[in-house]
């Protein structure tokens, strides 16, 4: 793999959370497999006033705690937290930002460097717009002495007014292609992997329309709460904080057309003609089209979970919702009357994504199936755990007449001996560095995701007859959700019961 150029990495918001878990760990997973830049230096960027010596003790920590490379037999770490630097600053005010400047510089000469960074928003959304103004005001913005790229994470706003207020913020002080929006699930292996089932398989791509398939389903279950992220969770819901970014870019990496190459607008103008083609639920018909639910107290094995009401900072009469299904179209000459299901929710059995895709019956039933088993083939592309992709399909039962038994044929990425899967901010911070954009949202496509999602945002807001179901923490969400697939004896596929009778970790 190519080594990108020198560069200086800035975090802003680098004592929180997702600096000690995410992004250390993976950048230094990335020194390990020597494809970072020959020279280069992390500055983290905080309100805490810490000091380079503490950040680093901290990061040590967090490598320890986070990193897949448990053991540091050979005392890498040290040498990597070395090129480590801390700096307290008020990223709201313009004259640190003067002070920050100079830091830089003086790191530039240090490491004798080229003046390229890239600036890591890592703290509430709600700084990105100011600390965006203030980078641009000090100069540090300007990509004439180096590249200087920008990494935001979602949420890209909070709907459609304010997803393009944001953008044009950005626009207005930085070019579109200095801009990552990072969706960790497209630095997933298997997430890109879908690219490749569909375009590298002359088997698959000529079955991939309306004429061979019947729906398609796409499931991203989390067994967690929302633990104490519950002042973002309560103001964002479900619906902002995974379908708006995960669920559609899974939906558009399933449903797009073959781009003309690999190249980053080649696939994300295909991504972004789905999203064009999502056929808009009208307010009137989210209620039935979009099943909202908030898991409620439960005993899971002898043991009490908490209500989401009751979690830390949710208000007790929140009506956010931790679950979501969605059905809908996508109106194109592919996909045309093809349904799509969609659910995301926190505290459901198990931790599980996948997408399902059902194809169609045989025209004619020459053989006797087991009662109410209608779905012969399926295809499960499992995004996560044990990756992996899985066919079912329909065998004759050895014995007298022909009865069908539906078997799998499987394959999973643990099975691939020697192998492993990096992690999605690996891949994605490589790719930064690289100035590679093709696994990051453009601007386009997350102002027509929102759009999508207007009309549910609107009429939940709108209309206080929209229930909100409650579902007992570790099931399956509502049962209403069940009655969005339409047809007899059709339902979402369960990779594992409930929690009360199963494993927490399934197979797939
Ligand atoms: C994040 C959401 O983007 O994705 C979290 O904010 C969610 O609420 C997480 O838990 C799920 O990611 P993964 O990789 O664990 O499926």
């Amino acid at each position: 793999m190519e080594n990108p150029k020198n560069l200086i990495f800035i975090i802003f918001g680098a004592s929180g959370d997702l600096t000690s878990r995410k992004l250390i760990p993976a950048i230094f997973s990335l020194k390990n497999q020597k494809i970072l830049p020959e020279k280069y230096a992390i500055l983290g960027v905080g309100r805490s006033k810490l000091s380079d010596e503490d950040f680093r003790t901290r990061m040590s920590g967090a490598i320890v705690s986070y990193s897949e490379e448990k053991s540091d037999d050979k005392g890498l770490i040290p040498d990597f937290v070395k090129d480590i630097y801390y700096h307290s600053m008020d990223s709201t005010s313009e004259n640190d930002f003067l002070t920050l400047k100079m830091i830089l510089g003086q790191l530039d000469e240090k490491y004798g460097m080229d003046g390229n960074y890239i600036f890591y928003m890592a703290t509430p959304p709600s700084l990105y717009e100011i600390i965006a103004i203030n980078l641009s005001k000090s100069g540090l913005a300007n990509n004439e002495t180096g590249f200087r790229r920008f990494i935001i994470e979602k949420p890209f706003g909070y709907d459609l007014e304010t997803g393009k207020k944001l953008n044009k913020t950005l626009h207005e002080l930085i070019s579109e292609d200095q801009i990552f929006r990072i969706d960790h699930y497209l630095g997933k292996e298997t997430v890109q992997n879908l690219l490749v089932t569909r375009f590298a398989n002359g088997m698959f791509e000529p079955l991939w329309n309306r004429n061979y398939i019947h729906r398609v389903e796409i499931t991203s279950a989390e067994n967690l709460g929302v633990g104490d992220r519950g002042g973002y969770y309560d103001s964002a819901g479900a619906l902002r904080d995974m379908v708006q970014n995960h669920l559609l870019q899974m939906v558009g990496l399933t449903a797009m057309e073959p781009p003309s190459s690999l190249d980053a607008d080649a696939i994300r103008n295909e991504v972004l003609k789905v999203f064009q083609s999502l056929q808009p639920i009208r307010e009137e018909d989210v209620a039935k089209q979009v099943i909202r639910g908030q898991y409620t107290p439960s005993l899971i094995r002898g043991e009490c979970v908490t209500g989401y009401r009751h979690e830390k900072d949710v208000a007790i009469n929140s009506r956010t919702e931790t679950y979501v299904a969605i059905k809908f179209f996508i109106n194109n000459w592919r996909w045309g009357d093809v349904p799509f299901y969609i659910r995301t929710g926190k505290r459901l059995p198990t931790r599980v994504t996948e997408i399902v895709v059902h194809f169609k019956q045989t025209p004619h039933h020459l053989f006797r199936r087991e009662s109410g088993k209608l779905d012969a083939n399926q295809l499960i592309i499992r995004i996560q755990p044990d990756e992996g992709m899985l066919l079912k399909f329909d065998m004759k039962e050895p014995g007298s007449g022909f009865n069908l038994k539906n078997v799998n044929m499987d394959f999973h990425y643990k099975d691939l001996a020697d192998v492993r899967v990096p992690s999605a901010y690996e891949r994605l911070l490589h790719d930064v560095m690289l100035g590679d954009s093709t696994l990051f949202s453009r601007d386009d496509e997350v102002e027509t995701a929102w759009k999508f999602l207007e009309p549910i945002q609107k009429a939940w807001k709108n209309n206080k007859e929209i229930k909100v179901f409650g579902y007992p923490a570790g099931t399956w969400g509502p049962e209403h959700a069940n009655d969005l697939i339409e047809g007899d004896n059709l339902t979402w596929r369960y990779p594992c019961k409930n929690l009360a009778d199963e494993e927490l970790y399934c197979e797939l």
